[in-house]
């Protein structure tokens, strides 16, 4: 084994190789060569915690572990989880107008809303999709909320159903919500905020990756969000990916990406609608 001045194993092209075809195969998270020294860092802290002594050890101790929790460990580590509250607020305008616009055709009739958070991370995603219908909804007794959240952590799956955050990120949500709808958790000088629990309540939240070929549900979505998720994908994955999302919306559902996305070169079915928001 060699060490730096840091004291950490050297992290070879041949481990990296290894490391880069096994979260691709697990997870569709293509790691270029520039992510080399991210992985270093990131994998390298796993190892001094476990004492491994070099990365490959740490590479079998992966493929031997049965419960696959070393591979999820793993994943964990490797994914970008930064998310905010109402990011791309546009979204939120966008789904609240098809509520509207949907209930007002159903004319007080019974609807079951169903929205998926796809990569949801630590849970401001869904909170902010909860949020937003809820407050369409409340005074309604026909109309519910069904709402999924899914991501392949798990580490950002406990704190996204544990629903706790720093009251400074409460900025970029609407006026009012903070006051209306997050508690102070711990004691009078805590600087953290929780979801009230009627909003938690509205979310579930499951492990669930999106490499797995078929999905699982027996009703359609109203909508999809899929926000920078896909970012990490290569085209083949997201074609396929985007295809099995499509097969999945009702018709003239909202299929939602990350502002910085497109779907522009790849193969699709779905109708522009602006930047990042397409319907089917
Ligand atoms: C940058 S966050 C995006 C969070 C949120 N959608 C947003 O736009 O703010 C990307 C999330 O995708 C998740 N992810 C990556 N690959 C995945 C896969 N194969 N299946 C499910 N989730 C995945 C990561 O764990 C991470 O939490």
């Amino acid at each position: 084994m060699t060490t730096d001045l840091l004291g950490s194993a050297e992290l070879t092209q041949r481990e990296y190789e290894l490391f880069r075809q096994l979260v691709y195969a697990q997870s569709g998270i293509n790691l270029g060569p520039e992510k080399q020294h991210l992985v270093r860092a990131r994998l390298g802290k796993r190892l001094r915690k476990g004492g491994f002594k070099s990365f490959k050890d740490y590479y079998d101790f992966v493929l031997n572990d049965k419960s696959g929790q070393e591979l999820a460990t793993l994943l964990d580590a490797i994914s970008t989880n930064t998310t905010h509250f109402f990011r791309e607020q546009r979204h939120f305008q966008l789904l609240a107008k098809m509520v509207e616009e949907r209930m007002a055709a159903l004319g007080g009739k019974p609807w079951d809303i169903r929205i998926w958070s796809a990569g949801c991370s630590s849970g401001e995603e869904p909170y902010s999709i909860a949020l937003t219908v809820h407050d369409l909804i409340k005074n309604s007794s026909k109309v519910r909320l069904k709402l999924l959240a899914t991501d392949l952590s798990t580490k950002v799956l406990s704190k996204a159903k544990l629903g706790v955050y720093e009251a400074m990120r409460l900025g970029t949500l609407p006026p009012g919500f903070g006051k209306a709808y997050f508690r102070r958790y711990g004691d009078r000088r805590s600087a953290l905020v929780q979801v009230a629990p009627h909003i938690r309540e509205l979310v579930s939240f499951a492990r669930f990756n999106l490499m797995q070929e078929r999905f699982p549900f027996k009703h359609q979505f109203d909508a999809i969000f899929c926000r920078n998720v896909m970012i990490y994908f290569d085209r083949p994955t997201q074609e396929a990916l985007i295809a099995r999302f499509y097969q999945h919306l009702r018709p003239d559902g909202l299929f939602l990406i990350g502002h910085s996305e497109s779907l522009n070169s790849l193969k699709h079915q779905y109708r522009y609608v602006e930047p990042a928001s397409y319907r089917k």
